[in-house]
């Protein structure tokens, strides 16, 4: 075992390095500024990196992780994210990608008292409880939890709809696509729930905002 913080940072030397062998103004042109196209909103879990999974670089996603990737609307760190991807950076697409297997949503479909992670695991007991009858009737448990994962996905790209700063955009004509994804950690695949969400009418109407 080495000394963690050390093989970090050796880690990162050696990287930038890499980096500096490809292209000598890597850095530079990345120091000029960010303009990503996307924003990642995904689960925290370490096997679950945006870029890495998506074969992307640095510069491309602007990323928000939590764990089980939710879409809380009083959680003004989600809130802040949101509004300068969309209203700043003005991201084209924002996507949920959750994954199976995700120890969140696994916590959230038992009973145990966790501490202070079962206020935040409240709000995926509510997905379930919406879609009971669905889940309920999965008698496998890993079956179960693989569909409470894509179905807390489904619920949380509504969730950015519901947004008026997500609505805001649509009614200025921005160019801006929900997209809700599940990864695979056992595969590596990424698969697109279909649930793409591009306009106020892909909502139900208690939650237009005029
Ligand atoms: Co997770």
């Amino acid at each position: 075992m080495g000394d963690t913080k050390f093989d970090l940072l050796e880690k990162n030397r050696q990287w930038v390095k890499e980096q500096l062998e490809l292209d000598p103004n890597y850095f530079n042109n990345l120091s000029l500024g960010q303009n990503p196209e996307y924003l990642w909103i995904g689960c925290s879990d370490s096997r679950v990196p945006a870029n890495q999974i998506t074969g992307t670089k640095p510069g491309d996603i602007f990323v928000h992780r939590n764990i089980a990737n939710m879409v809380v609307h009083s959680d003004m760190n989600m809130l802040s994210v949101l509004s300068y991807a969309v209203e700043v950076l003005k991201v084209k697409h924002i996507i949920v990608c959750g994954h199976y297997g995700c120890g969140g949503v696994v916590a959230a479909m038992e009973n145990q008292q966790l501490g202070l992670i079962d206020n935040w695991l409240r709000h995926i007991k509510d997905v379930y409880r919406f879609n009971a009858a669905e889940l309920d009737a999965i008698k496998d448990n890993t079956e179960r939890a693989r569909r409470f994962v894509e179905l807390n996905v489904i619920e949380q790209v509504g969730h950015l709809g519901k947004t008026s700063i997500v609505q805001n955009a649509w009614r200025r004509d921005q160019p801006l696509t929900l997209h809700g994804w599940a990864y695979d950690v056992k595969d590596g695949i990424i698969h697109d729930l279909g649930v793409t969400f591009t306009c106020t009418k892909d909502l139900h109407k208690v939650y237009h905002l005029d």
